[in-house]
């Protein structure tokens, strides 16, 4: 009789064990890949207790989400701020993480001197000094970089940015050329939002192409992920995963978040310059969410995981844009003050149903 109790006992043990100390996502993907998480400045400055257990436990990949931005890291023509990313890259370096820095050139969030330049001239000059010395300080001690931040339309045309408007359609090009030349040891990365969209994934796969065709080294693309829980679009996300690796380079989800909450307007975006008015019915959930929409996320969570598994040769990392629900951008944008459930962990920093729903496609036996 005992004989036959015992392994129940200890089974039982067990889950009680991986219930108190649930997986891991880094050693369940290790083979897989990368798996990141964005942080703010309270998370890299060690403030945030529960980021604090959870990114070495969890990620083995972080992204800056705004303090290596040009409005922070250069905040004057001639001076630098490097004390966040210094702090950032000694962090990471401490819990053996690789750092993905984000990001060299974007036309938001640029400080305001250099939204006043008037001449081509001195913005290029802006652009090769910003290049080379911020890829220059940090190569050897970033991972990768994304060179170069949400270039294209929807339409896959060239956004009308200042960038473009005042330094020619050749200005990506040359963000790759002087990267490379003052980070030789740092991969260079393409990212934006929607190039999983057919229109803007062509835009964006004759950027790439460009690149290539005048001799510059691009090592990968990524795409954004900025989705909705209820309607991914796995179709396009696995065509681009195809036609991305097909250019010879590694693709990267790496701002992945399924927003729970009703959207504004009609089309999908991650433009933080489109922003909406507060309505308490575009709020539907402060106080916790449904099962069924909890289910819906973690549907489609393991939808998307088990894309990304079937790709693993070819995709390289998968980020997610913030650590616990808590600190989502998507709290606050397009409306601000709304409370959304993004990510795989929740407010106090607990692993939802969504987590175990990305665990389990890798491991059947964990499940949800
Ligand atoms: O730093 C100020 C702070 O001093 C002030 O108290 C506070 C009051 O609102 O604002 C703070 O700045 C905010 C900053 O985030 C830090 O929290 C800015 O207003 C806010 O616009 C900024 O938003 C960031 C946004 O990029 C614009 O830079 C989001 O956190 C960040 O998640 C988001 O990230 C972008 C990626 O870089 C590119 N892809 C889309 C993605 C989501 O929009």
């Amino acid at each position: 009789m005992l004989q036959r109790i015992l392994p129940v006992i200890a089974c039982t043990v067990l889950a009680a064990q991986s219930f108190a100390q649930p997986a891991s996502l880094k050693t369940t993907f290790r083979n897989d890949f990368l798996i990141g998480a964005a942080i703010n400045t309270r998370q890299i400055e060690e403030r945030d207790t529960t980021a604090a257990r959870l990114i070495p436990a969890q990620f083995n990949a972080l992204t800056p989400e705004n303090i290596m931005k040009a409005e922070i890291i250069h905040p004057q023509w001639d001076q630098y701020n490097f004390d966040l990313s210094d702090k950032l890259v000694d962090y990471a370096r401490k819990q053996g993480i690789k750092v993905n820095a984000h990001n060299l050139i974007w036309h938001s969030q640029l400080p305001g001197y250099v939204r006043r330049i008037k001449d081509a001239d001195s913005l290029r000059s802006w652009f090769a000094g910003h290049i080379s010395t911020v890829a220059a300080r940090y190569d050897g001690k970033v991972y990768s970089w994304d060179v170069v931040n949400e270039a294209l339309n929807e339409d896959g045309t060239m956004r009308s940015s200042v960038f473009l408007k005042m330094l020619g359609d050749d200005f990506v090009v040359e963000a790759f050329r002087l990267a490379q030349k003052a980070a030789p040891h740092t991969k260079l990365y393409y990212n934006d939002y929607n190039i999983e969209q057919p229109k803007k994934r062509a835009g964006a796969i004759a950027l790439i192409k460009k690149i290539q065709a005048a001799g510059v080294r691009i090592d990968g693309v990524g795409i954004q992920g900025h989705w909705r829980a209820a309607n991914v679009p796995m179709k396009d996300i696995e065509e681009s995963i195809r036609a991305f690796s097909a250019l010879g380079i590694e693709v990267m989800f790496t701002e992945l978040d399924l927003g729970v909450l009703p959207n504004p307007w009609d089309n999908t975006t991650a433009d933080v310059g489109r922003t909406a008015a507060y309505k308490a019915d575009m709020n539907p959930y402060p106080g916790g969410l449904p099962d069924s929409v909890e289910r819906t996320q973690a549907d489609a969570y393991a939808a998307l995981f088990r894309l990304f598994l079937k790709y693993s040769g070819k995709v390289s990392r998968i980020t997610f844009w913030g650590v616990d629900d808590s600190g989502s951008w998507l709290n606050d944008w397009p409306i601000r003050g709304r409370t959304n459930y993004p990510l795989l962990f929740d407010r106090h920093g607990q692993p939802k149903r969504s987590f175990f729903s990305v665990i389990g496609t890798k491991n059947a036996t964990a499940g949800y």
